[in-house]
């Protein structure tokens, strides 16, 4: 007999570093949720065994073009178990208004982790810049790349992506991250 419970539990997990992309995650895990889905929020540096899952949501912060280490660590830790389950990633950071949004550019480790994990999909947020909140060597650099402040997060953005996770998670023929069986 199985422990499990009857629903699907999704793992949902951010690495963020002042806490903006946490709120993403919270956010896809509340739309998982309202879809019928059980799910645990949990920051990166916190996750555990994956055996009790039965699919995860992954994202980081970007910080100069690169998802943080706690995200990263997980990838690598976890490989094998990520690469035989269904995976999702995204990462968020660029800043400015939605037709404007800086760096345009994917963060550099993507491609990697997406090969790595074998995702079903990547997608990119707007993240949120409050200068308040950052350290002396940080304003000093947003400052010098003139980084617009702000809360660009587009929360129809991040229902969506939750909305499509869900969709596939509840589809039958999709039991492993190789892909719905033809
Ligand atoms: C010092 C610094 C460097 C950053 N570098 C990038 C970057 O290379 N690419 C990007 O898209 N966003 C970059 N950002 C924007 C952050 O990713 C964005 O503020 C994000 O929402 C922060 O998320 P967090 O609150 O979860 O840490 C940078 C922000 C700071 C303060």
């Amino acid at each position: 007999m199985s422990n499990r419970p009857a629903r699907p539990l999704v793992l949902v997990s951010a690495a963020s570093r002042h806490g903006a992309t946490l709120e993403i995650a919270q956010a896809v895990g509340d739309e998982l949720r309202r879809r019928g889905l059980a799910v645990e929020v949990v920051p990166a540096e916190s996750v555990g065994a994956l055996d009790r899952y039965d699919a995860v949501v992954l994202g980081s912060a970007v910080y100069f073009g690169h998802w943080l280490e706690p995200a990263l660590g997980l990838v690598k830790s976890q490989a094998a178990w990520l690469a035989e389950h269904p995976v999702w990633l995204f990462s968020s950071g660029p800043l400015g208004p939605p037709d404007h949004l800086l760096p345009e550019d994917d963060p550099a480790d993507v491609a990697a982790l997406i090969e790595q994990t074998g995702a079903l999909a990547h997608r990119v947020f707007a993240g949120k810049l409050d200068r308040s909140q950052l350290k002396l060597r940080e304003k000093a650099i947003v400052s010098a790349l003139h980084a617009p402040e702000g809360d660009f997060r587009d929360w129809s953005a991040v229902t969506a992506f939750a909305t499509e996770i869900a969709e596939q998670q509840q589809r039958p023929d999709l039991d492993s991250n190789q892909g719905p069986t033809p």
